[in-house]
């Protein structure tokens, strides 16, 4: 299982002052350093913490593979497509939400989001769908072309005691092997940290864990590099 690291909370601490430090894009060239195989940042329609600037550099600068997190809005679609990330991962926004709440509603929707992808395929960028970790959202995926689903891992995550947590990996596990079955690349996110990463790991269909807030706080006490080096081999 590889590591793709969000770097979007090094932009948090950034705005939080208004200036232009700490840089998103120090953190990462570190986390490549320290093997992370994939960047991955969420460019905001309120631009909250990564913002235009920080996207376009990163595209210069990220030699493993940059991951443009983003609503499938018109004008984040058209900077997407300027930019040329290697891959795009559609999620749901509210301007109200402190994080992504939850799957994209692929179910309804996939007239748009058929169109969306094509869009991105024509351009050679990979698109991946976040979705909650269910059948029904899967066989959407599928209808709409994507390449990769991103489960939804934000529930697991919260599970506050041994039963839920077994039901929500359950849940995990068998949305995983069925994504695999058809098809997909399978990839899990939100809310990983080093406490629950274990049960995930043995999964063996997921190949990429997306992991930000926990990786940046512990980065706070023992540095961005060795951070991700115990991310790294946490995942591996
Ligand atoms: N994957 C997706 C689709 C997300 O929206 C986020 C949060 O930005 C993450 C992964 C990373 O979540 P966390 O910051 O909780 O590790």
């Amino acid at each position: 299982m590889r590591l793709a690291v969000n770097i979007d909370h090094v932009a948090t601490l950034r705005e939080a002052r208004g200036g232009i430090e700490p840089d998103p894009v120090h953190a990462a060239v570190l986390a490549e350093l320290a093997g992370a195989s994939g960047i991955v940042c969420h460019l905001r329609e309120d631009r909250r913490h990564v913002n235009d600037r920080d996207v376009r550099v990163l595209r210069d600068v990220v030699t493993t593979k940059l991951d443009l997190e983003m609503a499938a809005t018109p004008e984040i679609i058209g900077i997407a497509l300027d930019i040329v990330p290697d891959l795009v991962t559609l999620v749901p926004e509210r301007r109200e939400e402190l994080t992504t709440e939850g799957g994209l509603a692929v179910i309804g929707n996939e007239d748009y989001l058929s169109d969306v992808v094509k869009a991105f395929h024509d351009k050679g960028i990979l698109v991946s769908l976040f979705i909650e970790p269910d059948a029904q959202h899967i066989d959407a995926v599928v209808a709409c072309g994507a390449d990769i689903i991103e489960l939804h891992t934000g529930t697991y995550a919260n599970a506050r005691n041994a039963a839920a947590l077994t039901i929500q990996f359950e849940r995990i596990s068998a949305a995983a092997q069925y994504a695999e079955s058809a098809g997909l690349i399978v990839t899990a996110g939100h809310g990983l940290d080093l406490r629950n990463i274990g049960p995930i790991t043995t999964i063996s269909q997921i190949e990429e864990v997306s992991i930000g807030h926990a990786l940046v706080r512990h980065a706070l006490f023992v540095g961005f590099e060795q951070a991700v080096r115990e991310y790294v081999a946490a995942v591996s």
